[in-house]
């Protein structure tokens, strides 16, 4: 078994989002080429306003903390919607160079953004004053047992294993998203709400769309996926909302592809089954669609 960590690469890299293709970076922008796949054009960060919005969690004069906002662009989306009800913006990134990043496309609302190079998890105990904090494809970065043998767990693992009864595999080696759950953990003493998205080892089939289940486990156990200079794992959603549960909060969620509203369209069902791909949006969506299916967002409250 090892340990995994990508503290350092993102602490003291210069990194490059631009090869991991992030959801939110692919629908930065209403003039993004996968926004074909929508049914509104509309940015990631102003669809998730709107989810929270909905749902209660952003309202007049509350204070709204994004952890790993990588390039800036959800919170750019949300706040080009939603500014005036928001009185105060914390960013919080272990990157001083996304950091530099964030504040450049912030700079519009500087009056109200916090910047905070942190670690999230030493960070988290200790934040407050927060109405809700976005978690939007980070929560795969943090520390991760890999290979382990269920029968022997590492302490901390068994602990927490016992403690949310969380399932394992009877047998076999498997991977073990530590850092994922000890941050819900975290996230569930602080008594704040937070909206989460990531890739997931259980995903969820979007309504209609049976077809993207092709080849894919919805109750599987973490991946491991190899980017430029570290490795980042699929997180076992089923493992936060245990969690979750335990300290008595209420959790929903569902497939990111719902939340973002991706079209269910024959030519969509036509690009995913036959992967024919004759031109270049058709290349995109396919890309797109692929990437996607296996994302889950929930929110904590
Ligand atoms: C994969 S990027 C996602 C960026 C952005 N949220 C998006 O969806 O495009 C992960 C982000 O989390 C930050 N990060 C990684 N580990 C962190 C940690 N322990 N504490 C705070 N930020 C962290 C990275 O620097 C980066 O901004």
């Amino acid at each position: 078994m090892e340990y995994m960590r990508t503290y350092g690469y993102h602490k003291y890299q210069p990194i490059d989002l631009m090869t991991e293709l992030t959801v939110c970076e692919s629908l930065a922008r209403t003039s993004s080429l996968s926004m074909a796949a929508l049914e509104r054009r509309k940015p990631y960060g102003a669809i998730i306003g709107e989810m929270l919005t909905a749902c209660g969690l952003l309202y007049q004069g509350c204070t709204v903390c994004e952890i790993g906002g990588g390039y800036g662009s959800l919170m750019k989306g949300l706040l080009e919607e939603y500014a005036p009800l928001i009185r105060r913006v914390v960013m919080v990134d272990l990157s001083p160079r996304l950091l530099r990043l964030q504040r450049k496309a912030l700079e519009r609302w500087k009056r109200k953004v916090t910047f905070i190079q942190a670690d999230v998890m030493e960070l988290m105990p200790v934040l407050s004053n927060i109405d809700v904090v976005i978690i939007n494809e980070m929560i795969g970065d943090l520390d991760t047992w890999k290979d382990l043998a269920p029968s022997q767990l590492p302490d901390d693992a068994a602990a927490l294993v016992l403690r949310y009864s969380l399932e394992i595999p009877p047998e076999g080696r498997f991977h073990f998203n530590v850092g994922a759950v000890r941050l819900v953990e975290s996230i569930c003493r602080t008594g704040v709400a937070a909206f989460i998205s990531e890739h997931s080892s259980d995903p969820v089939i979007p309504h209609g769309m049976e077809y993207l289940r092709r080849g894919l486990s919805t109750d599987g156990f973490p991946r491991e996926i190899l980017l430029k200079g570290h490795a980042e794992f699929t997180i076992r959603f089923s493992h936060l909302e245990s969690v979750a549960r335990f300290w008595g909060k209420s959790c929903f969620g569902g497939a990111l592809a719902d939340l973002v509203g991706v079209r269910k369209s024959p030519k969509m069902r036509f690009i995913f089954t036959a992967r024919a791909c004759a031109t270049d949006e058709q290349a995109i969506l396919l890309e797109f669609l692929d990437h996607i299916r296996e994302y889950r967002w929930l929110v904590i409250r």
